[in-house]
């Protein structure tokens, strides 16, 4: 969704070792070289029967190291220097026998002495890939509490179909999502401890089993302030209409359909949150009736009675026990009118105005902030940088 590079300047020693998710990897180095990092690539013994090393050299640019005898280092000392002008060292996949090996700190191959060589400035993070039986035994759940106790980041396994042919847990996580684990990472954790939710998309209102009133939101904007508030360290319930979009990272989220839906989905999280974001464009109106058979066409002309439906920020902003409520208002015209006469008719601190030609539905948008101060024009950028300027702007408002 990032259209800017987010490590640009980083240095990260990518650690493989040896499973059929090895060929991932190359995709993992790729994401990462495109993000603007530097990116060496260390691999055991086993992983050179997986993928080959050239493929890495192709894709960083950089010699691949094996060899812990490799003299190629100014120095000679590739366990040493790999990783002291590195921030990061990940093992993407990290086997059960290379999690053991850490855990027991094992310094009999170049990847584990860089594991034990690495200092504080080099931060250790694991993405385990193995067959589930050897995920669930209980020498690899020892093994995998000893290296978080350690203070070692693990990311997954996730769950699925098993090279093996085996369903379960102890399949690498994607490379687009351990991308994102790398860029939560780097992100200063500036909304710590905040709980945050999110309304996003259009919402479906049925008209029969197999129609809908719905509209041309694409969920991009609020599954953008969704990825960048758990970035930065809160923690972030999404409740979405129906999108094309993959769950943010680290984002716990929730389908709804209608807006009633969605209003019940919101009530029932808000005792459990400190700010609500109210970015979906919810339908106004609603068929009275859904009928239960599919409408066949008969006459000329079909007449569909709509009704009202609830207002959810307005409703929420209206409780005792609100939390800080955040708006939006895409308008096609006479965007500082509607935006703060929204602000006002629904008491909230915050409006993010937009016209409708500015941003719905694309990558770019351009935004205009609306608090007790008066307007804060944004520059028109990729969603994502606007989602943390907006995001920057409420924790100001809410210090203040
Ligand atoms: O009044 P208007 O629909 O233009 O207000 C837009 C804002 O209100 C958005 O933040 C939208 O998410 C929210 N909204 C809502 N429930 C509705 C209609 C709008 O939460 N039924």
């Amino acid at each position: 969704m990032n259209s800017e590079p987010g490590l640009p300047g980083r240095s990260v020693v990518l650690g493989v070792s040896g499973g059929v998710a090895a060929y991932k990897s190359a995709e993992l180095a790729r994401l990462l070289v495109k993000e603007g990092a530097r990116v060496r690539v260390v691999m055991t013994e086993a992983a050179t029967h997986f993928i080959g090393a050239a493929t890495f050299q192709a894709i960083t640019g950089e010699p691949v190291w094996t060899d812990p005898w490799d003299v190629r280092m100014p120095n000679g000392m590739a366990h040493i220097d790999l990783t002291r002008d590195a921030q990061l060292l990940l093992i993407a996949p990290a086997t059960a026998d290379c999690i053991a090996r850490l855990a027991h700190g094992r310094a009999d191959d170049l990847l584990g002495m860089l594991c034990l060589a690495r200092d504080a400035t080099c931060a250790l993070m694991v993405a385990p890939a193995m067959n589930r039986q050897m995920w669930e035994h209980p020498a690899t759940r020892r093994n995998v509490a000893t290296l978080a106790g350690d203070g070692v980041a693990i990311v997954g396994p996730a769950a699925g179909e098993q090279a093996c042919g085996e369903v379960g847990q102890g399949r690498l996580v994607e490379p687009a999502q351990l991308l994102s684990a790398v860029l939560t990472h780097f992100t200063p954790k500036t909304m710590a401890g905040k709980r945050v939710l999110i309304t996003a998309g259009p919402t479906a209102e049925p008209i029969d089993p197999v129609r809908v009133i719905s509209n041309l939101s694409s969920g991009r904007m609020g599954y953008a302030l969704a990825d960048e508030a758990a970035k930065a360290g809160a923690c972030v319930t999404l409740v979405s209409g129906p999108t094309a979009l993959d769950t943010p990272y680290g984002v716990e989220r929730v389908d709804v359909g209608s807006a009633q839906a969605m209003h019940e989905a919101v009530l029932r999280r808000l005792h459990e949150c400190d700010v609500f974001i109210s970015v979906a464009a919810v339908a106004d109106y609603r068929p009275a009736v859904t009928s239960g058979q599919k409408i066949k066409k008969s006459a000329d002309t079909l007449n569909i009675e709509l009704v009202r439906n609830p207002d959810i920020l307005a409703d929420v902003a209206a409780r005792a026990d609100a939390p800080f409520c955040v708006g939006f208002a895409a308008e096609s015209r006479d965007l500082d009118a509607y935006a703060q006469g929204k602000r006002a008719a629904k008491k909230l601190p915050l409006v993010v105005g937009n016209l409708v030609a500015d941003g719905l539905g694309g990558a770019d948008t351009q935004v205009v902030l609306y608090d007790a101060q008066g307007r804060h024009p944004l520059a028109r950028a990729p969603k994502p940088a606007v989602a943390r300027s907006i995001l920057d702007h409420i924790s100001k408002l809410m210090a203040d």
